[in-house]
């Protein structure tokens, strides 16, 4: 296969490790911590997870390895949405088995949760782990979405073990997959299986983080390379003066990456889903508050700008999921048919018009007509409709118009409006790992194998300090009940790590909150470029705003 002159040079990149997991790992040493509660529920939590619950937060520390000399037999597991560094992941696991006994053997069960189950793996080795250092992508060994929390998929997941002597699971994902992990830890023990589970935190989303995860890896690069992107867009707009860019940027339901790039970038514009839903935005009310910047500029003579729009932020508008909620009910099974037969869109208009509340009614005229069509006519599985498949970037743009054209009829308006779409989302996921991501899932994989090797299980591989240098991260693990509370999902009460949002009284928001008015009314963008690999610390190793100002 031809590479990339970069990708010859990245596959030499030597990741770095924190400093108590640098010295060999035969001065590896545990500390253990108190022991945990769960954030909350935890009467209910402690009697779903009798054998995991409770147990200690730990650290490592350079010292004497004390751990049983065992040979391991470890499987891996790539869940979810691609987020680069799992490779590095992969590596890092792979470097601390071999380095503890060569005889170890490390099993990568193919596209995600699934493999385990089909027993579809390969086994790694050096030629073959080699081509992947510090490259993006999940290739390596392919990820999917099945998941892992039936008890009969545990049940087939322990005879796969057992047919391969398997001694632990790691799986790498975000919140749903790390709850799945340790349901799957308390079934082994429960079982006396004697393979543990350990998990990694994923997601380019940046919503699996908490007081003990500081950030979930991919967030970094992904970041980066939207922001790149969303600068470049920017030095466009400010050259040609002409254009206004609506850019949707990934991250399905928190606006942890849109509110990152606003930061890195500030653009005239970004929406945070979460603060349209603590205020009850309308569509309308988010139209006009981006037409008054559209409308300022214009009379400074400034007729482009930049809006960020991030993916998940028509479901946290009230009245849109109001109206997602009556369509999916107008449409249920059966009732799907007399819509279907009917021909024409006038006459599939009137069904909807007959079926609709007078409120929703009145959110479903304002959409542009081929958004109106895209909520009927792309529809998943079961029938409802796809929200993440709304292009609310053209949505807003087109909302934005109508109000402009009124306030043109009015007289209080007089520039000229001409928008472009973006959408930002795969183009980041599998970007080459920026170096701090390369060092961070080098370190959570090395780590997740100390845990192994020191018997844990149900625990995520933690590292933390991560504002600072490597050489000041801290190695260790936490239980992952310590995350967990009961939530309600699909009609039914269930154990699961809490999601997180963005915080409206969390630093990077209230920066961004500080900034805004000035960045909506002048020109105040700035360009990061592409993410550097070599060269000065201070471009190499920059940290997410997001992670700086948190950790001030
Ligand atoms: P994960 O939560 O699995 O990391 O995936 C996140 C994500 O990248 C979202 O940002 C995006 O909405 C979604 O995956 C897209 O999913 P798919 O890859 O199935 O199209």
């Amino acid at each position: 296969m031809k590479i990339s002159p970069l990708q010859v040079e990245r596959l030499k990149y030597q990741p770095k490790l924190p400093k108590m997991l640098r010295g060999g790992i035969s001065k590896i040493c545990v500390k253990e911590g108190s022991e945990t509660q769960s954030v909350a529920d935890q009467d209910k939590i402690k009697a779903l997870f009798p054998n995991t619950y409770g147990k200690k937060e730990i650290t490592f520390e350079e010292g004497d390895n004390t751990s049983l000399a065992k040979k391991q037999v470890v499987g891996v597991i790539l869940s979810g949405g691609q987020a680069p560094g799992g490779h590095n992941v992969v590596c890092g696991l792979y470097d601390a088995l071999k380095a503890t006994n060569k005889d170890n053997v490390l099993l990568g069960f193919k596209k995600g949760p699934s493999g385990l189950l089909e027993d579809d793996y390969l086994e790694f080795d050096d030629e073959y782990i080699d081509q992947f250092r510090n490259t993006g992508g999940f290739d390596i060994i392919g990820s999917g979405r099945t998941k892992l929390e039936t008890e009969e998929q545990f049940a087939i997941a322990a005879e796969v073990c057992k047919k391969h002597g398997v001694t632990a699971i790691v799986i790498i994902g975000g919140d749903d997959s790390n709850t799945n992990a340790a349901v799957l830890a308390e079934y082994f023990a429960a079982h006396d299986t004697g393979v543990q589970v350990i998990g990694c935190p994923k997601t380019i989303d940046g919503d699996l983080k908490n007081e003990d995860i500081e950030c979930s890896f991919g967030f970094d690069t992904a970041t980066k390379t939207y922001s790149e992107l969303i600068g470049n867009i920017e030095r466009d707009a400010n050259s040609a003066k002409k254009y206004w860019h609506f850019i949707k940027v990934m991250g399905r339901s928190a606006s942890h990456v849109a509110l990152e790039c606003a930061l890195q970038t500030q653009p005239n514009i970004c929406l945070v889903s979460e603060e349209v839903a603590q205020k009850k935005m309308s569509l309308s009310s988010i139209a006009d508050y981006i037409a008054d910047s559209v409308n300022n500029r214009a009379n400074n003579g400034m007729n482009f700008g930049v809006a960020i729009i991030p993916e998940g932020v028509v479901e946290f508008v009230p009245e849109f999921s109001k109206l997602i909620g009556e369509i999916n009910e107008l449409l249920a099974g059966e009732k799907a048919n007399a819509f279907n037969e009917l021909e024409s869109w006038n006459d599939k208009y009137a069904f909807i018009e007959k079926g609709l509340t007078s409120e929703s009614m009145d959110v479903f005229k304002i959409l542009p007509e081929a958004i109106q069509q895209q909520l009927f006519l792309e529809r998943d599985p079961h029938g409802n409709v796809q929200v993440s498949l709304i292009e609310s970037e053209k949505l807003f743009s087109a909302l934005v118009k109508a109000k402009l054209d009124e306030r043109k009829a009015k007289g209080t308006y007089n520039g000229k409006f001409s928008a472009l779409h973006h959408f930002l989302g795969y183009e980041g996921r599998c970007a080459f790992p920026s170096n701090f991501d390369a060092d961070y899932c080098y370190s959570l994989g090395y780590n997740a194998f100390m845990l192994i090797q020191y018997g844990y299980n149900g625990y995520l591989s933690k590292i933390s300090n991560l504002s600072k240098p490597s050489d000041e991260w801290v190695a260790g693990g936490m239980p992952i009940t310590k995350m967990m509370n009961i939530e309600r999902r699909h009609g039914e009460d269930k154990p699961v790590i809490r999601k997180a949002l963005v915080e409206l009284d969390g630093k990077p928001f209230k920066y961004f909150e500080a900034h805004r008015e000035n960045w909506a009314l002048n020109t105040e963008y700035t360009y990061p470029g592409a993410i550097q690999y070599y060269g000065p610390s201070q471009v190499c190793d920059l940290t997410t705003r997001t992670l700086a100002l948190e950790k001030e």
